[in-house]
């Protein structure tokens, strides 16, 4: 199993004070930043680009973990790995080339990740398994639907996280949506090691307590 990694979701934090929650939540324990670009058409909400990404890499040392819930994400590949991007995740959804998309996204010096929506089997990255599952860093398994925090965890996704686990021992397993210290044993049972949560992190009093023990639930 790889390492835990814990991942809040910058989503539920000020963005007024973006750089100011982003250095927190590295001090409080977080491994990776997550941050949710949406571009309001592959999902009906909307956030930031790259130019917001070049900015926050100035202010923070951390994990740039982007997750793209956007249209055609190779259009804004290029932009984020000269923002300074550490890794790009995007939805197989989105994408008329995967694989070429993966690869390019490593040949920045990114490191890519793919992501399905809850409708989508993990049967639709046959492909990118075939071709080029030694450049993939992470499987995104959404246990929400894309585009709001403060969903609920769909349990019934950790289906996928197993058939995951099962056939690629090694690979970073992520889940994004609903996680927080009541659901993330599900997660982590299955074999997901990359928790992203927003609000049961930016909505606690202490988040340092619930980071710590999303990371106890993954190291168990
Ligand atoms: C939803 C985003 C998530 C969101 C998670 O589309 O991808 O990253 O911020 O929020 P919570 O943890 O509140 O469900
Ligand atoms: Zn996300």
């Amino acid at each position: 199993m790889p390492k835990a990694i814990i991942a809040p979701s910058l989503l539920s934090g000020d963005w007024a004070y973006l750089a100011r929650d982003c250095n927190k939540m590295i001090e409080l324990g977080a491994d990776y930043l997550h941050m949710d670009v949406m571009d309001g058409h592959f999902v009906p909400n909307l956030t930031i680009g790259a130019p917001v990404i070049k900015s926050l890499r100035k202010a923070t040392t951390g994990y740039l973990d982007c997750h793209l819930m956007v249209s055609h994400p190779e259009q804004w590949v290029d932009d984020f790995a000269k923002a300074g991007a550490d890794g790009f995740t995007f939805h197989i959804e989105a994408s008329d080339d995967p694989v070429a998309l993966i690869r390019r996204i490593k040949s920045l010096g990114m490191l890519p990740g793919i992501a399905v929506k809850p409708g989508t089997p993990i049967s639709s990255l046959e492909t990118v398994f075939a071709e080029c599952i030694d450049d993939l860093h992470m499987v995104l398994v959404m246990t929400v639907e894309p585009g709001f925090g403060g969903q609920s965890f769909m349990v019934d996704m950790m289906d996928k996280v197993r058939e995951v686990r099962a056939r690629f021992p090694e690979i970073y397993i992520q889940v994004d949506g609903g996680l927080a210290l009541d659901t993330v044993d599900a997660a982590a049972e299955a074999g997901a090691n990359v928790i992203v949560a927003g609000s049961a992190v930016f909505g606690a009093p202490k988040p340092e307590v619930v980071i710590q023990g999303l990371r106890v639930a993954l190291e168990k």
